[in-house]
């Protein structure tokens, strides 16, 4: 894993969008991986910045995203796709039809896992691949466990995560209690992937990442498995 360390979170979304940036220059109808999360949104600004100067054009890129709450409806201010509209896509010069996100409305869950694993594989995977990593070491929806899953699965949302995101809902009687998510092996199969981690909170993740064993207690670090993995970060999230 290659690893780029920036002095601030400011300077990690200039590099993190400047590579997303120069797949899309290189191959402008690339396909992109995109997360949510509070990680990745300095680096979609950067992206809306560039494509505001005419330095970029998001007019041929599809997009697929890791994950989505369900069950959710898409017009729901918490669900992914309601944050990538707002974080991203209304911003840019995308065509909203090419953006897709697992659809958390659904009537089975299951059946829209397999559908929205086949589509990503049958694009061919993403060109590139954003990523934030949890506390925990967990990257879309796939948390440590004794197992993990290589498809686009259906899974149950931890206690600790409904409680973690209460806050964002009316009431915790609102929060979904599952989430759609692509799994380990369609990370994988992107061709390059990012992972983005800042602040003294990801330390332990990125430390146990970077530990030199591949191990489901953490699943980032089944990315040691891939040829082209970069890790952008900051001072906090890697220096001990
Ligand atoms: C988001 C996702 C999550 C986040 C992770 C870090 O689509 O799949 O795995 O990347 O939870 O979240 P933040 O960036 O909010 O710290």
């Amino acid at each position: 894993m290659k690893i780029i360390c920036c002095n601030n979170y400011a300077e990690m979304s200039c590099v993190g969008a400047g590579m997303v940036a120069d797949v899309i220059k290189n191959k402008p109808d690339c396909v992109l991986g995109l997360a949510t999360g509070s990680t990745p949104e300095g680096l979609y600004a950067e992206l809306i910045s560039m494509c505001d100067k005419g330095e970029l054009d998001f007019s041929a890129v599809t997009t697929v995203n890791l994950d989505e709450y369900y069950p959710i409806s898409p017009e729901n201010e918490q669900s992914y796709r309601y944050f990538m509209n707002t974080k991203l896509f209304d911003h840019v010069n995308i065509d909203k039809a090419n953006t897709y996100v697992p659809d958390g409305s659904a009537a089975d869950a299951a059946a829209e896992a397999a559908r929205y694993e086949a589509f990503v594989r049958g694009l061919g995977g993403a060109d590139i691949q954003i990523l934030g990593i949890g506390r925990n070491g967990h990257i879309a929806f796939n948390e440590p466990a004794e197992a993990l899953h290589p498809a686009t699965h259906v899974t149950a949302l931890t206690a600790d995560t409904i409680d973690a995101n209460a806050r964002f809902f009316a009431s915790a009687d609102e929060v979904p209690t599952k989430a759609l998510t692509m799994g380990m092996g369609t990370i994988l199969s992107a061709k390059k992937i990012i992972i983005l981690a800042n602040g003294k909170g990801k330390r332990e993740a990125v430390k146990a990442m970077l530990a030199g064993t591949v191990s489901t207690s953490c699943p980032a670090s089944f990315l040691n498995l891939h040829a082209d993995v970069t890790l952008i970060c900051d001072r906090d999230a890697y220096e001990g």
